[in-house]
Parts: C-alpha cells; structure tokens; sequence
C-alpha cells in the first residue's frame, strides 16, 4: 500500500491546488457536458428507470454527477480525498438538499456493509491506484444485488486506428500550437499520471470481488469543441457508435462504461 499511499498523497496535492479551477477545466465545457448527459442517460436505462434510496458518488470531485444523480436517488453521498474539491462542491450546491459531502478514500469507505443502493465512479477510478482494494470495499458497501456503475474510464487498450483516434490527434496539434502563445500551462500537462486499465483486467477484478458484470463497452470523447454542429451532433454520434460501433468494434474506443451488480 505504500505505492497507493504515494499517489494519494499526489492526488490530493493536485487537486487540492487546482480545486478552483477544476470546472473551467472539466466541467464547465459544453462537449464535456454532451458526454455527462448521456452517460446519466445510459445508467438511468440500465437501472430500469426505477428510483432508489441512496448512491455514492466515489471520488466526486466538484459533484457535477453528484447533483445530476439526484434525478435517480433520494439520498447521493459525495466522497473524494480532497479537501478543497470539496469545498467547491458544497459551495457550489449548498442549497441542494440531499446531498452530502465526505471526505475520505477509496479503500477505507465510511459507511457500514450493505448500505448503498448504487456506487457510481465517473472519470476517477485511473485516479485511485488501488483497484482490487477499491472492487473490495465497494462491494462490501452495496447492499445485496446493489449497482455498480464505472463511467467515462480511459481505455489502455484504445485501437489507434479507430476514427476518433485521428480527430483526437488532429484537435491534440491544434491545442498544442494554441499553447505556444499561452502563458498558462493547460490541464492535461499538469495532471499526475493515472492507471488507465486494460478491460480484461477490469471485468477479472470486478469478477473476483464478487460483482457480476451486466454490460461492458466502449464509446469515444470527441474533441472538445465548441462548434454548435459538432455540438448538436456529438450526443447522436455517441448513440449511433453505442448501438452499431461498438458492436462491431468491441472495446475499442477511448473509454469504458461499465454495469455490474453485487452477488
Ligand atoms: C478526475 S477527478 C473526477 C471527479 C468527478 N468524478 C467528476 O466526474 O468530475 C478525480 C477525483 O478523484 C479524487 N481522488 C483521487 N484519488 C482518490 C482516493 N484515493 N480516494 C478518494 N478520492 C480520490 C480526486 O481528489 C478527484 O476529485
């Protein structure tokens, strides 16, 4: 656990100096918001759209799924290791009710066995450095039967011959000669490095710890721009490659969704 220790310690250094920033570089981001959408839109589907008790939120950040997550279940728990992540979050939804910040890690998660209804990790399980621990512990907080949802997960496995492979370059180039005449570094240069995973390895652990896994895909961040066309077209693009791409192609986009439940 010293390894785990470490990256926590740097992920807490980061994101404790970049909490102000973190909407404007993540959240507030008009495609970013496409993908949010619809991934709330997939784990709605997948729960059947049947309302449950309570969820946490697991590594929530600035709770832009927290909130949103409300829409499923009366009660969301928001947990994250930095401080002042946090503080945006309850800052920023200080009128919300139902919803409750924790501060915490992911492999020592302050609730009883069998509490939660559903656990959701969005773009943060590659931050945690722990996944056996982290399988373990959730498990052991879902109730019986209870969900299991890992969303917007960097694929390692990402098939650079995949079409969005050359947008992503094309739109990579482009940012990289914009960031020759900026002052400020951008996010993506400053950001620890993560533990992207394989999805073999994935679906092992997840079934070693005594999940069962519903459905497992693909889909593919676009580049994050601001064209209204890309905009209005990104969130059809993202269905149609769920429904016929990922099919085809499996696994082979630039991020995994994964539905399991607890046995
Ligand atoms: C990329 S952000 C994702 C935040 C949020 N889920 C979202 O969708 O915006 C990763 C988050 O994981 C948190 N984190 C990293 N390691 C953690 C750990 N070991 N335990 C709890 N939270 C952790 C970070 O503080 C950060 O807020």
């Amino acid at each position: 656990m010293t390894d785990y220790k470490e990256n926590l310690e740097i992920q807490q250094n980061y994101y404790n100096n970049t909490a102000e920033q973190y909407d404007n570089w993540h959240v507030n981001i008009p495609s970013a918001l496409v993908v949010n959408n619809w991934n709330l839109k997939n784990l709605k589907s997948y729960l059947d759209h049947k309302s449950i008790k309570n969820c946490l939120d697991l590594g929530c950040g600035t709770g832009r799924l927290s909130k949103d997550l409300l829409t499923i279940s009366s009660e969301v728990y928001g947990l994250d290791a930095s401080e002042e992540i946090l503080k945006v979050a309850s800052k920023k939804y200080s009128q919300t009710p139902n919803l409750k910040w924790f501060l915490g890690e992911v492999t020592n998660i302050p609730f009883s066995n069998d509490f939660f209804d559903l656990v959701v990790v969005n773009g943060a399980l590659h931050h945690f450095f722990a996944l056996p621990q982290v399988c373990k512990e959730i498990n052991r907080v879902l109730k019986p039967g209870g969900v299991f949802a890992i969303l917007g997960e960097p694929n390692k496995n990402y098939n650079k011959y995949n079409f969005f492979w050359y947008t992503f370059i094309a739109y990579r180039i482009w940012v990289k000669i914009i960031g020759i005449f900026k002052r400020n570094k951008l996010s993506e240069d400053i950001e620890p490095d993560a533990e992207n995973f394989d999805p073999k390895i994935l679906k092992k652990t997840l079934v070693e710890n005594k999940f069962m896994i519903d459905e497992l895909y693909s889909y593919d961040y676009g580049p994050r721009l601001n064209n209204k066309i890309w905009l209005k077209n990104y969130n059809r693009i993202l269905v149609w490659e769920h429904k016929i791409l990922a099919k085809l192609f499996p696994l082979q986009g630039s991020a995994l969704q994964i539905f399991c439940r607890k046995k």
